[in-house]
């Protein structure tokens, strides 16, 4: 309990009786009392759905209270009939009917422009990859930047469209539910996902990234991200236990054929 709170509506009551109060003033003085003392009497806080309630209980109890005899019907009612009819009143029965909406015209206000909270964590959409990774027995080197395949471009574009090909074929067995057929991130899962799989169509995706940082993200998935690339929804898979690392390169090749994007140059030193 919180004593000086307790100890502060008891002194009020005792001034009240001491002045021999009216049946009016009692009734609001203990309505506002046992609010006082739920709401700030006790140490730990109390719900105010819990507040609303006992609140309730408590305007029944006065009510049956004051309304059970005629002469406590006329204590209460006389000074409201007097407030309301005397003529001394007028100005404060005036006041008091533009106080009552304008205080709760006041609170709606106030509750209306409480800031909107900053979400508990910001996500890192591209957290950077560790230097290496392994997947299967294998370690990949995550530094190298380049796709092991993409010099088949020049070399050999023969081959370099055998690879995209099988990666179209992969894209379309494992991936198209969630990113989509036309890589636009609008897959039939998105709707249950948040965030969202990512647009591939969109040059602020891929094109930013080299293929090594993809070959990270489809290897380990959501699973796999670090800390700030929390929270902890992504339901990108971890493929790795399911494709081979090859199959991984391929759809990364087919990601940037069907986009017409370039991944992110392996260097980019500026010129001085
Ligand atoms: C179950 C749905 C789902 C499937 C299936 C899925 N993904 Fe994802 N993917 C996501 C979501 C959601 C994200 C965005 C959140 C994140 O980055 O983890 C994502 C992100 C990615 C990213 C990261 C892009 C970036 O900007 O960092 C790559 C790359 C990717 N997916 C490739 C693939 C490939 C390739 C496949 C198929 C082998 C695939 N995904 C299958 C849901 C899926």
């Amino acid at each position: 309990m919180n004593i000086l709170v307790v100890l502060a509506v008891a002194a009020v009551f005792g001034v009240l009786r001491f002045r021999r109060a009216s049946l009016l003033v009692w009734a609001g003085a203990w309505w506002v009392g046992l609010y006082l003392l739920l709401r700030f009497g006790f140490t730990v806080p109390i719900p105010s759905s819990v507040v609303t309630i006992y609140m309730g209980i408590v305007t029944l109890a006065i009510a049956a209270y004051v309304s059970s005899s005629d002469e406590r019907r006329g204590e209460i009612a006389g000074p409201l009939v007097r407030f309301m009819t005397d003529k001394r009143y007028t100005a404060s029965l005036g006041a008091a009917v533009i106080a009552i909406p304008a205080l709760a015209a006041a609170n709606v206000y106030v509750q209306m422009n409480v800031p909107l909270e900053p979400p508990l964590f910001s996500r890192t959409v591209h957290p950077a990859s560790p230097a290496e990774i392994t997947v299967g027995e294998k370690k990949v080197d995550l530094n190298a930047g380049e796709n092991p395949f993409r010099h088949l471009e020049t070399s050999n574009p023969d081959e370099f469209r055998g690879h995209v090909e099988k990666g179209r074929q992969v894209y379309y067995r494992n991936c198209v539910f969630c990113h989509g057929d036309n890589l636009a991130g609008n897959g039939m899962f998105v709707h249950g996902l948040d965030p969202i799989p990512t647009n591939f169509a969109d040059p602020g995706t891929i094109a930013m990234l080299q293929e090594t940082f993809l070959f990270w993200r489809i290897a380990k998935g959501g699973p796999g991200l670090p800390e700030e690339g929390g929270p902890w929804a992504t339901a990108m898979p971890a493929w790795e236990k399911f494709l081979t690392e090859e199959e991984i390169w391929d759809v990364i090749l087919f990601l940037y054929e069907f986009t017409g994007q370039r991944p992110r140059a392996t260097e980019e030193v500026a010129e001085p």
